[in-house]
């Protein structure tokens, strides 16, 4: 008898990461500085002052991961490509060193039967470019061009599925707007231009990649944000909105549509007047994608007001309260289990995720770029990490993810976030989201039990017994 969760022939079983938090080697073979080399060095930007290094020395270690994502039956590999090892400075030369890298981790990976996902930003700004303007600047987007078509042309031959920009929304207004990522700045009016320039350079970058004449498929890593209105009344629906628009509308409507979104313009007035944007600049943004990748984690809830409500369920301001005429947006926990995140699991939202854009994208191919979560692991005496916790929300959300395909959401493939345990952003190693256990004293690695799990589910397409 069929098993009601299994998973179609040919569905892609994934894992990611991203070379600033697992690569370490930060100044090794012409490697140039990123924005989170001097974000970490900074003191207070990052938890227990931890900086890229030495990470999970997956720059030396690389055969060895390899390999074990061979013994956990993955048939891909999401990666991200460090810009500040292939062209330094951000712009001119070319570090070959840099390139024979990818060059190295990619023949390895095919030689594996893994296939290889290349993402070419995932926040590793080139520290030269921000001191020119970052991604406020347009200059920024052309810059991203010229690496993209030097990675592209490298890599091209064996890499066939190509991500230009990870989780947008991150870099602009985590990296602008309120400080919490590199390059550490507080400006909103920096973020709705870094916003631009981020979608322009992968507008691009698509172009960029397809004009080496490889056969490429090409996408993003969207972290389209699940917004619920707490409650049923009018104004929690407005803040939902307004919520909706700057967190997702503002990239999904150029991206999808070739515009941007009325209501956003106009909540966004008085902070831009969008000036930025040329001719011809939502024509290069709108390209046909060949597919969508989708990082998902948590949903979250919106009030306009905090008034009335528990103050230990409100999470402070939400992320767009600087919309200052009006600064009605309140985060509101739902009481549900959380992760050490502190994120709420719920696999609901997974789901409505990916009908929702389904339909906004118009029918191209869907992968889950990213889900996961982070726990409190230890490796126990018989050597093992017991971490049923993880295995629960790889379960819950897997099993969402299950019923998309089968009410016919074009969902081709899933990636666990992450491969390894890694550097955490602002939560430095604090925070472990592996499916194997990274003892970052000995670089021993250890596959947890959910990675066991996850193999047994990659290398079968049906949930383990
Ligand atoms: C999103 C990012 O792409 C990734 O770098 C990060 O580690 C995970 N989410 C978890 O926060």
């Amino acid at each position: 008898m069929s098993n009601r969760n299994d998973f179609p022939e040919g569905f892609l079983w994934g894992a990611a990461t991203a070379s600033f938090q697992i690569e370490g080697a930060t100044t090794e073979d012409g490697r140039g500085r990123s924005i989170w080399d001097t974000f970490a060095e900074t003191p207070g930007k990052v938890l227990g002052g931890d900086t890229g290094d030495p990470a999970d020395d997956h720059y030396h270690r690389y055969a060895e991961d390899v390999a074990l994502m061979k013994e956990m039956n993955l048939g891909a590999y999401r990666f991200s490509v460090a810009w500040p090892r292939i062209v330094p400075e951000g712009s001119g030369a070319v570090n070959q060193a840099g390139i024979d890298f990818y060059d190295r981790l990619v023949d390895s990976l095919l030689e594996a039967g893994v296939q290889p996902w290349a993402t070419l930003y995932h926040w590793d700004l080139p520290q030269p470019l921000e001191d020119a303007g970052g991604w406020p600047a347009r200059d920024t987007a052309y810059r991203f061009r010229d690496y993209a078509q030097v990675v592209a042309e490298a890599l091209g031959d064996r890499v066939g599925h190509w991500m230009t920009i990870n989780e947008p929304w991150c870099s602009a207004f985590l990296g602008y707007h309120n400080g919490h990522h590199a390059p550490g700045h507080k400006d909103a009016a920096q973020a709705v231009a870094a916003t631009h320039h981020l979608l322009l350079g992968h507008g691009l970058a698509v172009e960029a990649i397809r004009s080496t004449g490889h056969p490429a498929k090409v996408g993003l890593a969207h972290n389209q944000a699940v917004i619920r209105p707490h409650g049923p009344t009018a104004a929690d629906a407005r803040a939902a909105r307004r919520a909706d628009g700057v967190r997702n509308r503002i990239f999904t409507d150029p991206l999808f549509k070739g515009r941007y979104p009325a209501d956003v313009l106009e909540d966004l007035a008085e902070i831009s007047d969008f000036s930025f944007v040329s001719d011809g600049d939502l024509e290069t943004i709108s390209a046909p994608l060949d597919f969508l990748g989708v990082n998902y984690y948590s949903p979250e809830f919106v009030a306009a007001s905090a008034k009335g409500l528990d103050p230990e369920l409100v999470s402070g301001e939400g992320g767009n309260a600087w919309l200052a005429s009006d600064p009605e947006e309140v985060h509101v926990s739902q009481g549900l289990p959380v992760t050490h995140m502190g994120w709420e699991i719920d696999p609901t939202g997974l789901y409505d995720v990916l009908q929702r854009l389904a339909g906004e994208s118009g029918g191209i191919d869907l992968y889950v770029t990213e889900n996961g979560c982070a726990f409190e692991d230890t490796v126990t005496e018989d050597g093992r990490v017991h971490d049923t916790e993880r295995t629960d929300y790889y379960e819950g959300h897997l099993r969402a993810a299950g019923e998309a395909v089968r009410a016919g959401i074009p969902l081709r493939g899933y990636f666990a976030w992450s491969l390894l345990d890694n550097f955490e952003w602002a939560w430095g190693y604090s925070r472990r989201f592996g499916i194997v256990h990274v003892d970052y004293e000995t670089q021993r690695r250890t596959v947890k039990d959910s990675g066991l799990w996850y193999a047994t589910l990659a290398g079968t397409g049906r949930f383990p017994e």
